[in-house]
């Protein structure tokens, strides 16, 4: 295969990448994203304060350009996010306790249900976990309305549309050792043996030098796959440049590749001068559009 997204279908995974609207007039930029890629990650037109910027005011412009385009070119779509503590709109931010509850699960209704048939797995929860030691849920508004807020959001979501994969979505939970992605695993394990539907694990997995890609990593989407949900790599970008960087992306892959439940691969951007790390070149393509150390270590390794 000579694209990403061939060549993780030959095993029956996908290759996908962040979009931003903004960017779909690039010529450049598209020609990438048609050529390569075979799943599309909405970069923030699906976050709360895009899709509902007032009260029961929904929009859904900006997120329809990308779905209907990746649609339109045969590439699915992750949806991200239905509920978070960040992007929230701010007639959300400062709202607790039943209204809030109630103003989120309509979001998670509402928008899952517009979308309803054309998302293959959707971010349900993001970022719900403390960093550091605690192993506990970070402390937010919507963790403020009870600690049942999160399989409330993962039933609305199902409900109104069964027939996407439901993930819970984080970072910093790629290390098995780390406090944060023990926590996740027994939030996890819970609702498995709940019955509150989870269908996938997101782990971002956004790497640089002071959080690198861990030595464990492969054990830890074995693990989180044991429990019996699909694990995806969801936002992944790795700083630094050269034969360093590009042997980083060869271990993620590899990792991805020996799990049979890791489907998939996204990354967080198309080209360095697109990512959100402003400084960090951790992408795939340079700022012209050429492909990196990095793209061909991935080919070979898919
Ligand atoms: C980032 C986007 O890339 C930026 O454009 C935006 O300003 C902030 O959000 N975790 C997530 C993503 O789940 O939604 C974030 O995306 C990066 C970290």
């Amino acid at each position: 295969a000579t694209t990403l997204g061939a060549a993780a279908q030959q095993s029956g995974r996908y290759f996908g990448t962040a979009v931003a609207a903004g960017r779909m007039g690039d010529s450049t930029y598209m020609g990438i994203l048609n050529r390569e890629f075979d799943m599309v990650t909405a970069e923030n037109e699906m976050k709360m304060d895009a899709t509902e910027p007032s009260q029961g005011r929904f929009t859904y412009g900006n997120a329809d350009r990308i779905v209907n385009h990746a649609r339109s070119r045969g590439m699915r779509v992750r949806g991200h996010a239905l509920a978070w503590h960040s992007q929230q709109p701010g007639w959300m931010q400062n709202m607790s306790g039943s209204a809030l509850r109630n103003a989120m699960l309509n979001h998670v209704t509402q928008v899952a249900t517009y979308y309803r048939g054309k998302i293959y797995a959707w971010d349900v929860v993001n970022e719900a976990f403390a960093d550091g030691s605690s192993g506990a849920r970070r402390d937010s508004n919507l963790q403020r309305t009870g600690n049942d807020w999160i399989e409330a959001a993962f039933r609305a979501a199902r409900a109104a549309d069964p027939g996407a994969k439901l993930c819970y979505n984080d970072y910093n939970t790629d290390d098995w050792s780390h406090a944060k992605t023990q926590a996740v695993y027994r939030m996890v394990q819970d609702f498995k043996a709940r019955g509150v539907p989870i269908d996938c694990v997101g782990l971002q997995s956004h790497f640089n030098a002071q959080s690198p890609v861990p030595s464990n990593y492969q054990t830890t989407l074995q693990n989180f796959a044991n429990l019996g949900v699909d694990v995806q790599i969801t936002e992944l970008d790795i700083e630094g440049s050269g034969s360093a960087q590009a042997s980083n992306y060869d271990r993620v892959t590899r990792a991805c590749l020996a799990v049979s439940r890791c489907t998939g691969i996204t990354v967080w951007g198309i080209r360095d001068s697109d990512s959100w790390r402003a400084y960090g070149t951790p992408l795939l393509f340079d700022n012209n559009g050429n492909k990196k150390p990095a793209y061909t270590s991935v080919l070979n390794a898919l």
